[in-house]
């Protein structure tokens, strides 16, 4: 049973990260999907609503499940049994953070591997910062985002959806 692990902020759920998710449940048995409690960033939606809206969007994907997690990733993963970590990579800009964390995750736990997929290129330069400041600002976002995402952000910013 090859289980791996897909932690993030997911501030909302975007394309980017589900076409990530559906790459990394082609490869595992099983795809844990993990929202990160992180007092450090201010989020839009609060770790109960980006874990309804992940699981919304992913229903369609059978060996995926999602929760949330606290504490370090690598106590999380092993808790899990998870023998990898997932994190997408749109741009060379992504690698040194991604780089300095996969590293910093091995020192901690060298049996955890971390694998890096690239979500399709029309969605490389999606990020969810961007897509709350477009749809805050009364843009579309359907295009970038799932259609209870686009909602949610919606109800949240009193925009209506496109
Ligand atoms: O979507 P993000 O914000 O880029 O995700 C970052 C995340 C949640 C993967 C990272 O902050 C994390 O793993 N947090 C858990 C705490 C931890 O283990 N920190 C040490 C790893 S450098």
């Amino acid at each position: 049973m090859l289980r791996a692990l897909y932690p993030g902020s997911f501030d909302p759920i975007t394309n980017g990260h589900l076409d990530v998710v559906a790459r990394a449940a082609r490869l595992f048995d099983e795809v844990i999907v993990a929202v990160a409690h992180n007092d450090s960033k201010q989020a839009l939606f609060s770790i109960e609503e980006r874990v309804e809206l992940l699981r919304e969007s992913t229903a369609h994907l059978k060996n995926v499940q999602v929760t949330s997690f606290e504490g370090l990733l690598v106590d999380f993963a092993r808790a899990q049994q998870a023998r990898a970590v997932i994190r997408g990579l749109r741009a060379v800009s992504d690698f040194e953070f991604e780089f300095q964390m996969a590293l910093m995750n091995r020192s901690l736990e060298p049996e955890l591997e971390a694998l890096f997929l690239m979500p399709c290129e029309e969605y490389s330069y999606i990020s969810s910062r961007m897509v709350k400041e477009v749809a805050r600002l009364g843009g579309a976002v359907s295009r970038f985002v799932p259609e209870c995402v686009e909602a949610a952000l919606s109800a949240r910013f009193g925009t209506k959806s496109h």
